[in-house]
């Protein structure tokens, strides 16, 4: 006879992205339904968390009902609620965490907190029940950077992190300076299809010898005098520069992130001895990055394996959060209706910004 299954009601409103996802013993995706709202905070560059808020109250009933029927149950062939609630806007958050404390008490089913990095990491090995450890895990998304030691899947050490700006938030950064719409990631690798990557030597900060941190703030900078001139004196050259100046910039500023994130993965694999890579996060989505990474895996000795985030599940979903709930829920580690939104990781140490 065979075993029930576990299903299990994933919620995330961490940043931009209203999700609600029901997912099979942490691997059979039965529904994933996401509201983005990209197009309200575009106009402003960015994400404003009060605009933020007030959609996810909007969205959050219509999405976890199109969630639940998409997947064809009901309250009864749900185990668990797992939601999101750190680390991410708190005025965001707390949506999907009073959501998810009332229809635990409702429907009087356990309560898992997940923290949304370790959920992007989670994504990554998804489709994948051999998994050859220890791995190395790098999180590249609009608010993280960081590389993990990764050898189960409740917990990921943490081996190196950003000390200054982010991956995405990097990229989202470049895209304004380049004048291309938000969120800047897949705009940058847009406009960097016909640039030359080798057009501008950008800075690719290693910092130390030995170090798994990360430092972006340089390369950011460089844009920026790039477009201003070095005394930042001058206008933004973007209005005047031709469409080929802007693919040249955006790609020479992809390759120099790639080039950075990629060597300091290969670091980290290194010393660990790792047999196998893990990538999650926004920022994976980034077909540069996949490549560069696929390419280092390939050329290492011994070869190691690459695990991607399927593309859907790279930028913020609620099938991550259910998958690893999953493991949490084996594993007995329920929360109670104290749960409160936090706008830290868990998996990062403090030196994170
Ligand atoms: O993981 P995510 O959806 O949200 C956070 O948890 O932060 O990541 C969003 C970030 C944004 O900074 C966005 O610009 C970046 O991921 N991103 C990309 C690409 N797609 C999304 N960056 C580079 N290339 C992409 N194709
Ligand atoms: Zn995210």
């Amino acid at each position: 006879m065979q075993n029930k299954s576990i299903n299990i009601l994933g919620i995330e409103t961490s940043c931009d992205e209203t999700a609600a996802a029901v997912v099979a013993d942490g691997r059979t995706v039965k529904s994933s339904v996401i509201a983005s709202q990209a197009k309200l905070h575009a106009k402003y560059g960015g994400v404003v968390p009060e605009i933020a808020s007030r959609a996810h109250i909007e969205k959050i009933y219509p999405v976890i009902t199109e969630a639940m029927e998409q997947a064809k149950v009901s309250k009864s062939d749900i185990e668990a609620i797992a939601v999101a609630n750190q680390p991410g806007l708190t005025v965001a958050l707390i949506v999907g965490v009073t959501a998810a404390k009332t229809l635990s008490f409702a429907w009087d089913k356990p309560l898992i907190a997940i923290d949304h990095l370790h959920a992007h990491l989670q994504s990554a090995v998804i489709n994948d029940s051999v998994l050859n450890l220890p791995a190395v895990a790098l999180i590249v998304s609009g608010g993280h950077t960081s590389l993990y030691d990764y050898r189960s899947p409740l917990a990921p050490e943490l081996l190196g992190t950003s000390l200054d700006d982010a991956a995405g938030e990097a990229f989202d950064k470049a895209a304004a300076i380049l004048k291309l719409p938000y969120p800047g990631g897949p705009a940058i690798e847009k406009a960097a299809k016909d640039g030359n990557p080798e057009a501008i030597k950008f800075p690719r900060s290693m910092l130390e010898k030995d170090s798994l941190d990360f430092s972006f703030s340089g390369i950011k900078t460089a844009v920026l005098y790039y477009c201003h001139g070095q005394d930042m004196k001058g206008a933004n050259r973007v209005d005047s520069m031709s469409q080929q100046e802007i693919a040249d910039i955006a790609a020479s500023f992809q390759a120099a992130m790639v080039d950075v994130l990629v060597k300091k993965t290969r670091r980290a694999a290194e010393k660990i001895g790792a047999k196998t890579v893990l990538l999650g996060g926004g920022v994976a989505a980034n077909s540069r990055l996949r490549e560069a990474l696929g390419k280092m895996c390939d050329e290492a000795e011994p070869a190691k394996k690459l695990l991607i985030a399927p593309k859907q599940y790279c930028t913020d979903n609620a099938v991550m959060v259910a998958s690893l709930a999953y493991h949490k829920f084996k594993a007995g580690l329920f929360a109670d209706l104290t749960l409160e939104p936090k706008a830290y990781s868990q998996i990062v140490s403090e030196k994170q910004v």
